[in-house]
């Protein structure tokens, strides 16, 4: 289904049609916002539709390869102007979308199936860590696998790797488990709240060369995201590495939910039409929190990336953070 979102600020509505973080999709299924909505009065919910990653999954498929590279003042600028203008909606708004997270990409799994995610090669080719397994065998953990657009891929380049998925979203992990190259040997995959539910429950303490956390925190409020750190370290071997990408501070997405107010929740934490999070992080704040969990920052950097819509004469300005950290 084609889908173009507009922003329709009075400062969106300032700028010069290139400048204009207009995302179109010719990818994203059709999808209904399936959120209840409960009897709370006067308080709103997301009404504008901001869809999570086809814009990831497009800006894989035009921006290739992967650099780093930083967005110019003048545009950080104007992010910055925007996020700060937005409020937080009603506290009882907030307590209910960060609560019900976890039925709510469950909904999104089996509504979407595997359809809505492309297999993400690239993450091998940023993260070479996983070619090490020709060399010895390696058992790795990807957190918050949706249904596995990672797990597969780096299995099949990978004979010697072991990899152990998990998600929340049990409908998500049943998909995982119809792939056709789910194998016992090769992977095991399990429903699992990181941010709850101890991994140590299903792999053993200190046994991980590798964990993958690919666009996964950000769906975690902060004040749970310490829980969810400590987790996946208790499951990793002293030396052991976090491959870690995820939505940063700025981008476009951010500026999009900012400019259509009812989205946000907390400091950089929005809800998407379907009930979903996502949160956008800064450098800073990502490597506080490993840092404080017993990790050493190996690399954290932005990502910036001009997806360009040709038919449209527009571009949107990505943002992501990616960043490797080294268990103590
Ligand atoms: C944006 S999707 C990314 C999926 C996959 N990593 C990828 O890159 O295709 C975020 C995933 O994180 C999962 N997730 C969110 N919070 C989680 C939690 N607390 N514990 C486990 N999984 C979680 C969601 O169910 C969803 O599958």
């Amino acid at each position: 289904m084609a889908e173009t979102i507009e922003h329709t600020t009075d400062i969106m509505s300032s700028m010069t049609l290139k400048d204009t973080p207009t995302v179109s999709s010719s990818t994203t299924p059709s999808e209904t916002s399936s959120t209840t909505t409960p009897s709370e009065p006067s308080t709103p919910s997301p009404t504008t539709p901001v869809e999570p990653s086809p814009i990831e999954a497009r800006q894989e498929k035009l921006l290739q390869p992967l650099e780093p590279s930083i967005l110019s003042q003048e545009k950080l600028d104007f992010a910055r102007q925007v996020i700060e203008k937005d409020v937080s909606i009603k506290p009882w708004w907030v307590n209910k979308y960060k609560n019900e997270a976890a039925k709510n990409w469950d909904k999104f799994y089996k509504r979407n199936e595997t359809r809505f995610y492309k297999d993400r090669h690239w993450i091998e080719r940023e993260f070479t860590v996983y070619k090490e397994s020709s060399k010895k065998a390696m058992r790795s953990l990807e957190v918050g696998c949706g249904v596995g657009n990672f797990i597969f891929p780096v299995l099949e380049k990978n004979p010697d790797l072991f990899m152990y998925a998990c998600d929340f979203a049990p409908s998500a992990i049943e998909l995982v488990k119809q792939h056709k190259d789910y194998a016992e040997g090769r992977c095991e995959a399990f429903v699992c709240d990181l941010t709850i539910n101890p991994l140590t429950d299903h792999i053993e303490a200190e046994s991980l060369d590798v964990v993958s956390s690919i666009f996964v925190l950000s769906a975690i409020p902060a004040e749970k995201l310490e829980a969810a750190v400590r987790n996946i370290k208790s499951v990793m071997k002293s030396g052991g590495m976090i491959c870690f990408r995820d939505y940063a501070v700025y981008d476009a997405a951010q500026v999009k939910f900012s400019s259509n107010p009812g989205h946000k929740l907390d400091t950089n934490l929005y809800v998407r039409q379907d009930g979903t999070l996502s949160h956008f992080f800064s450098a800073e704040q990502m490597k506080t929190l490993f840092e404080q969990e017993g990790f050493t920052t190996m690399e954290c950097d932005y990502v910036h990336r001009e997806t360009i819509n040709r038919a449209m004469a527009l571009s949107v300005d990505r943002r992501f953070l990616q960043a490797k950290f080294v268990k103590n």
